[in-house]
């Protein structure tokens, strides 16, 4: 298939062409210049480009949206909320049928649930609650979810917590929350969250239930705290890094560079 990834030039972009790249042509875009390791195709583009965006899908089969902007007001509306905008009309422009989005738990799991809660799985109605970057998220899922609706597009979303690698799910936040010294809990290894993408690009339309299904993806939980289990039966993601694996401090690859991905 053809794919077009929006904003991969980040730290999961390298993952999910790692995960990609030798099943499927990719052309892979962003704001900033190429990773000087990517040797693919290329295009310099803003996902809040909307002329930009549509011009790019021409031919495409899948559109991956992996851009996000978290800190500052206006450009995160811009790409986390206006980015999804840009995919959504370019699929339908172009009549394609699929598109990956991508995000952190809380722009469906907010405080509410992630405070109080447990067994939280990605059907439960969404609550983001008022953090600029769960909000601007959410925000661009509904963009998502309503041209989805008029237009046909199967969206598939997918929400991660933390991304590490598979050696160091256990690195601490740099000014980030205090977790037990061993874990961050509900890290997710980079190559699974790769993975992840190939399986929303892959997973034959009859699996899914309606037009647009959104997951979770994490490694098996033993709190239960979040609910991983439709991402598992639907796209059939297997984790290979499990907090098991963590615990037991099985992982130890020597680290390399994110970029060393592509
Ligand atoms: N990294 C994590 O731990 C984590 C956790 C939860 C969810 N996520 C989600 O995963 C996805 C990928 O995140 P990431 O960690 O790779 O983020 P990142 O910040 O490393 O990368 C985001 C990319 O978006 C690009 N971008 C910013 N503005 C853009 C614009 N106007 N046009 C095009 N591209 C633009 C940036 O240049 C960057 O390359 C996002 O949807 C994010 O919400 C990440």
């Amino acid at each position: 298939m053809k794919i077009l990834i929006l904003g991969g030039n980040g730290m999961l972009g390298p993952w999910a062409v790692r995960a990609m790249k030798d099943r499927h042509e990719i052309l892979l875009t962003d704001i900033n210049e190429p990773h000087p390791n990517y040797k693919g195709d290329y295009l310099q583009l803003s996902v809040s480009d909307v002329d930009g965006v549509i011009k790019a899908a021409e031919g495409m089969d899948v559109i991956v949206n992996l851009s996000v902007l978290r800190p500052h007001r206006q450009l995160a509306f811009d790409v986390n909320t206006m980015g999804n905008y840009a995919m959504m009309v370019a699929a339908r422009e172009h009549g394609i049928k699929r598109v990956v989005n991508s995000g952190p738990h809380y722009q469906m799991a907010g405080e509410q649930y992630e405070n109080w809660d447990f067994d939280l799985n990605p059907d439960m109605p969404p609550a983001a609650g008022t953090r600029l970057y769960a909000h601007t998220k959410a925000l661009g899922q509904e963009v998502c979810r309503v041209f989805s609706q008029r237009h046909g597009i199967q969206v598939i979303t997918l929400l991660y917590y933390n991304m590490k690698h598979s050696w160091d799910l256990s690195g601490m936040e740099p000014g980030g929350p205090q977790y037990h010294q061993d874990m961050i809990p509900y890290s997710t290894a980079w190559p699974d969250c790769g993975t992840a993408v190939q399986a929303a690009v892959e997973v034959p339309e009859n699996r899914l239930a309606t037009r647009c299904e959104t997951f979770f993806v994490f490694p098996d939980l033993p709190h239960g705290k979040f609910n991983n289990e439709k991402i598992k039966r639907v796209l059939g993601w297997k984790p290979r890094y499990q907090v098991e694996g963590l615990w037991n401090k099985e992982f130890r690859t020597p680290p390399d560079n994110l970029h060393g991905a592509f």
